[in-house]
């Protein structure tokens, strides 16, 4: 028995798992799969409503009675702090330790890279962040806050722990693709903070000869990603080298209404969401694109053996992008409702 825990969120959120939701019942149909699922009310209605975030109950409660957690999109004007996203997505990662993010980055049809004459061949990476340090730790300060003299620190934390395990979660997921790791940072300019990264890059890579170890700074980087993306396999960074590279990455693509992720505590605890936000200007026009949550709940089923459920969604996504049968920001005219009906369809008779 799958369990599941629903997280909607916010804006967007409950409208692209509710589609999400639907999928995951036609796969358990068609597949025969045991699961079952909780919604939990956590995002800014609950905020505004009784000052919660993430209530220490709930977060006992998603850490240790489910497999898994679906996450929508947290993030609303009405709380321009964002401090519920913030403790709700943050803090999961920090709190479950969701050490490695997944961002999985293929094109699907030419038609959605705005680069010149590039094809679904050559646009095919797997990006990997780490998940819990760097500068998302929280650690800094202010001092003499809001005088002309004020000091701001965020500190840059990396562990050779934190560099080991999740280099050696990419080396083995690059093994299972082309073979290619790409460490991307700033040593030249943190030497400290980010030279830490590619000694343990080296300490680990005679564990995979089979795997062909590269490093580039992040800056060049980005620019390779656009002059020469057939080059990246698995790309590794940092918590931020990999956000921004991560958002880069997706634009190759299609953007961020096709990009799916994972955040995961492998053996431990596993959290899906899609990277787009709570775009709270599309709510209720229907025009939320579904396939990012939809995309995540294909990784989910996948990283639970349930390979067959998963080809057919994913299958079903690509099927849907290339005949068009998708919302107005991929060029189609679904409703969001209807392309989650076009996809449970296709993955009934899979
Ligand atoms: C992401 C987002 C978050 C991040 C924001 C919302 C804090 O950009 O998941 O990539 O920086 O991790
Ligand atoms: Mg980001």
């Amino acid at each position: 028995m799958l369990r599941l825990a629903l997280l909607p969120g916010d804006g967007i959120g409950p409208e692209v798992i509710d589609q999400a939701t639907r999928v995951l019942g036609a796969a358990a149909a068609r597949f025969d799969l045991a699961w079952q699922h909780e919604t939990l009310d956590l995002g800014a209605e609950r905020y505004l409503r009784t000052g919660d975030t993430l209530p220490e109950a709930s977060f006992v409660h998603l850490r240790d009675d489910f497999d898994a957690i679906v996450v929508g999109a947290f993030g609303d004007p009405r709380v321009p702090s964002n401090v519920h996203a913030k403790d709700i997505l943050l803090g999961l990662r920090q709190r479950l330790d969701l050490y490695v993010n997944l961002r999985p980055v293929k094109l699907l049809d030419a038609r959605f890279c705005p680069l010149k004459g590039r094809g679904p061949s050559e646009i095919d990476m797997a990006i990997v962040r780490e998940n819990t340090e760097s500068v998302y730790t929280g650690i800094g300060g202010h001092l003499r806050k809001d005088t002309p003299h004020e000091v701001a620190q965020s500190v840059m934390i990396h562990t050779r722990m934190g560099c080991d395990r999740l280099l050696r979660h990419a080396f083995a997921l690059a093994r299972t693709r082309r073979g290619v790791l790409t460490l991307c940072d700033k040593a030249n300019a943190i030497p400290h903070a980010h030279g830490i990264w590619r000694r343990a890059l080296a300490a680990i890579a005679p564990e995979f000869p089979d795997v062909e170890a590269r490093t580039l700074y992040a800056d060049v980087a980005a620019m390779r990603m656009v002059t020469h993306p057939h080059e990246f396999d698995v790309v590794v960074g940092d918590n931020l080298m990999g956000d921004i590279l991560s958002d880069l990455a997706a634009a190759l693509v299609g953007g961020l209404g096709l990009a799916p992720s994972a955040s995961l505590h492998p053996g431990l605890h596993a959290l899906y969401e899609p990277v787009h936000g709570s775009a709270p200007d599309i709510v209720g026009t229907g025009k939320a694109n579904p396939l990012a949550a939809i995309l995540s709940v294909g990784m989910l089923l996948r990283d639970f053996g349930h390979t067959a459920a998963a080809d057919a969604v994913d299958g079903a996504c690509a099927n849907a992008v290339l005949s068009g049968e998708t919302t107005p920001d991929l060029g189609g005219n679904l409703a969001t409702s209807e392309v989650g009906t076009y996809i449970c369809a296709h993955v009934s008779r899979a």
